[in-house]
């Protein structure tokens, strides 16, 4: 028969076109493992299927039995008899006909059931080389099956665009998956990939043939932030609603006068943070605000010259000569008018707000920053953004601003007009704190965004989490691929499964037992779902996030000691 070829068991009870259940054929040398591809003969021809899990019983051990005496004997007797009464079973889920898939690269599932007692064998490793790692364009290694390290593992990477979820416990194998990505999309396919990365475990990454770009810290050019990252970076909440009212204005006039200041002199003028803070100031000189309001009330246009003049001097007291025109300039023009009522309470906690700004984030809000995107994730490179040293607010400004525009500007691409002109991967860490699922992050409303509209516009979400439970559940779900590693809580193993259609109960009983680098693989990138054991980074590439050898820290504290006491005791 051209399907079966070595029987390794036969299928029992009741199968369906998509589950059977199969006992195993004990003079099988090898034993059968989860994750192992089989073959059977069906209706419709020869069907490829995976094993999901495999256990093992004992005829004359039912868990009735109590007597430990009993059992004693019955395995002595066992061990005598060659293990005469044991058996071996296994579920096997149906994944796909064998012969569209080899010659047609078609994964057709099929619609009838194979028969019980039909024979069942391993799957040819060359056939299943064929269909795991095609050598068409695009398709990239990750590793290999895990029941057979012959068999490399590949997946599309155009899928990619489908959003990825890398989840496994802590030390599960998660950056590591990352770098290997990084290594094929960057350095083999000429990729731009851009990692989010918490922790700065990926600054020192050095990879063969992949050029790096660091942002450490990152930047933000103020004339490019959005008032909702200014008040996240200010910490401003929603209810604070007239505390934002005057950050709004001050800060659009401060960059409308930016914008003026750089027209008119070729100096660079770079304190917007500042001015916004004279300005808010400003307003708190209630009496010449008034006069200002009644001019403009007036609304005659041979005003404005007059407007200019009051608010240029109502803006004196503040700013520099030259400076106060050009910022009058800026509010008559734009219409920028000061907010006609002030309260102090508000105004006052408004500037400590932005005092703050300056005091912690000067370096992020600086006019040195890229303004064009092209130069600050740069195409066929892999551009890491180091967020170790930011706390989670200005995190999630950074990440929510590049987010924001890599989607507007590949939308603008797509219709020809400018914009961001490669496709990008964007790898966001600890996924669970910048899109959580309790709470409303800037960064969780782009990252659903960009899962919702991405594919369109090339622009692919991969979200890494040891807390899959905490990362927003709509976000998640939309990431069709999934590379999960060890994952042993009950609880997130539930959430992953819910977040994904593929993930039967039996591959969800697989994930405690796996070991570091060992994944299972789901998702339109994989050709079918797969145990893979992911290629391993070598030391000088791997991202630096390994556990810190505390015992050798202090035992070579505890060397320089005893030196130092040696050296005392000798004088
Ligand atoms: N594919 C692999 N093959 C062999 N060993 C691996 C593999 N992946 C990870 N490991 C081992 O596990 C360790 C932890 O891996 P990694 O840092 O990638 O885990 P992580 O899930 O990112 O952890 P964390 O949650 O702490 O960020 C590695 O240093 C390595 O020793
Ligand atoms: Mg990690």
């Amino acid at each position: 028969m051209a399907c079966v070829r070595e029987s390794i068991g036969w299928i029992v009870g009741e199968s369906t076109p998509l589950k059977s259940l199969v006992i195993f054929d004990k003079s099988n040398n090898a034993p059968v493992k989860a994750g192992d591809y089989v073959v059977a003969e069906g209706p419709e021809g020869c069907v490829l299927g995976i094993v999901e899990t495999v256990w093992s019983g004992h005829r004359m051990l039912p868990p009735s039995v109590t007597d430990p005496e009993a059992v004693y004997h019955i395995a002595e007797w066992t061990v005598q008899a060659g293990g005469e009464d044991i058996y071996n079973r296994g579920s096997i889920r149906w994944l796909a006909l064998l012969d569209p898939l080899l010659t047609k690269k078609k994964v057709v599932t099929p619609k009838t059931p194979v028969m019980p007692g039909s024979t069942i064998s391993r799957a040819d490793p060359s056939q299943l080389a064929r269909i795991f790692s095609p050598e068409s364009r695009g398709w990239i290694r990750l590793g290999h099956l895990a029941g057979d390290d012959t068999v490399a593992f590949h997946v599309d990477a155009n899928g990619l665009t489908r959003h990825l979820a890398i989840l496994a416990v802590t030390g599960g194998g998660k950056s590591n998956t990352v770098c290997v990505l990084t290594k094929r999309l960057v350095g083999q396919l000429c990729g731009t990939m851009v990692i989010f990365d918490m922790h700065g475990e990926y600054s020192n990454m050095r990879l063969p043939g992949v050029r790096i770009k660091v942002h450490k810290p990152p930047k933000l050019h103020p004339t490019k932030i959005t008032t909702d990252e200014l008040f996240t970076l200010t910490k401003m909440t929603e209810a604070a609603v007239r505390q934002r009212r005057y950050l709004r204005w001050a800060w659009h006039t401060a960059i409308a006068s930016y914008y003026k200041i750089l027209a008119k002199t070729t100096k660079q003028y770079d304190d917007i943070v500042g001015l916004a803070k004279n300005l808010m100031e400003a307003l708190s000189d209630k009496g010449k605000l008034k006069n200002i309001h009644n001019m403009i009330a007036s609304g005659k246009p041979e005003n404005s010259e007059m407007l200019k003049k009051n608010i240029t001097m109502w803006l004196r007291q503040f700013l520099p000569v030259g400076l106060s025109e050009i910022v009058a300039e800026a509010i008559v023009e734009n219409e920028y008018y000061p907010p006609r009522q002030v309260v102090m309470d508000s105004l006052e906690g408004a500037i400590a707000k932005l005092e703050d700004l300056e005091a912690y984030y000067s370096e992020i809000l600086d006019v040195t920053a890229y303004t064009n995107l092209m130069d600050a994730i740069p195409p066929c490179t892999l551009t890491v953004f180091d967020l170790s040293e930011l706390d989670e607010d200005a995190a999630d400004a950074i990440v929510s601003h590049y987010l924001r525009r890599l989607l507007i500007e590949r939308k603008l691409a797509k219709v020809g007009a400018g914009g961001y002109r490669y496709p990008a991967i964007v790898v966001i860490e600890e996924a669970h704190v910048l899109v959580p699922k309790d709470g409303g992050r800037l960064t969780k409303y782009w990252a659903a965004r960009v899962a919702r509209e991405g594919r369109k516009f090339g622009l692919g979400l991969v979200l890494v989490s040891q807390r899959p439970k905490n990362v927003d559940p709509n976000v998640l779900s939309q990431t069709n691929n999934k590379i999960i590693l060890r994952m042993v809580e009950p609880e997130d193993i539930r959430y992953v499964q819910r977040a994904s259609e593929e993930m039967s109960d039996d591959i969800a009983s697989l994930l405690p037992t796996l070991n570091p680098g060992e994944a299972v693989i789901l998702g339109k990138m994989a050709k079918l779902p797969a145990l893979v054991k992911i290629d391993e980074c070598s030391p000088e590439e791997k991202p630096s996030g390994g556990d810190i050898d505390i015992v050798k820290i202090w035992l070579s504290h505890k060397e320089e000691e005893d030196e130092e006491r040696r050296i005392l005791e000798a004088l």
